[in-house]
C-alpha cells in the first residue's frame, strides 16, 4: 500500500497536504510547503510552513502536522505514513530538524515527496540513518 508511490492510499494524505499548503504563511521565502501525517487510527493531520519576520522562528510544514497529531493524542510509534508537497520540480525532502522530530514518533516511516506531476517515495530511516534516539541515553 504505502510502499507504492502511485497507490491510491496516498490520495487522502495528498489532499490534506495540498489543502494545508494553501494556508502556508511564507511571505519571506515565498516557498509554500504542505505536509500530511497518517496516524494508526486512520486520522490524517495536515501542516504548512509558518514563517516569521525573525527567520529562525519559522515552523516547517512537517513539524506543524506533527504538533497537530501529538495534540490529538499521537503516541510514539503511531505514525503510518507522511507526505510533503511543494510545486517545484525538484521534490522537497524534510529538513534535518523535521527528520529528527519524525523519528521520535516513527523509526520506519514511508515518506512520499510530491509535486503536481511527480512522486518519490523514501523511508525515514534512509533519510536519517543512524539516528539519535532516547535509547542512546536512557
Ligand atoms: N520548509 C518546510 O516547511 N519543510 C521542509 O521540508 C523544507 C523547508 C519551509 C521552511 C521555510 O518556510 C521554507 O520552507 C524555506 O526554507
Amino acid at each position: 500500500m504505502f510502499d507504492d508511490p502511485q497507490s491510491p492510499a496516498w490520495t487522502p494524505l495528498l489532499d490534506v497536504a495540498w489543502k494545508a499548503r494553501g494556508h502556508a504563511h511564507a511571505p519571506y521565502s515565498r516557498f509554500q510547503v504542505g505536509a500530511a501525517l497518517l496516524a494508526a487510527d486512520g486520522t490524517v493531520f495536515g501542516g504548512c510552513n509558518v514563517e516569521n519576520a525573525a527567520y529562525p522562528v519559522t515552523l516547517c510544514a512537517e513539524r506543524g502536522a506533527l504538533s497537530a497529531a501529538v495534540a490529538a493524542g499521537l503516541q510514539p510509534g503511531g505514525l503510518v505514513a507522511a507526505v510533503v508537497v511543494t510545486d517545484v520540480a525538484d521534490l522537497t525532502p524534510p529538513c534535518g530538524a523535521c527528520r529528527q522530530a519524525l523519528v521520535e514518533f516513527a523509526g520506519s516511516l514511508p515518506v512520499l515527496l510530491a509535486n503536481r506531476s511527480s512522486r518519490q517515495l523514501h523511508r525515514l530511516e534512509d533519510l536519517l540513518p543512524h539516528s539519535f534516539t532516547g535509547a542512546h541515553f536512557r
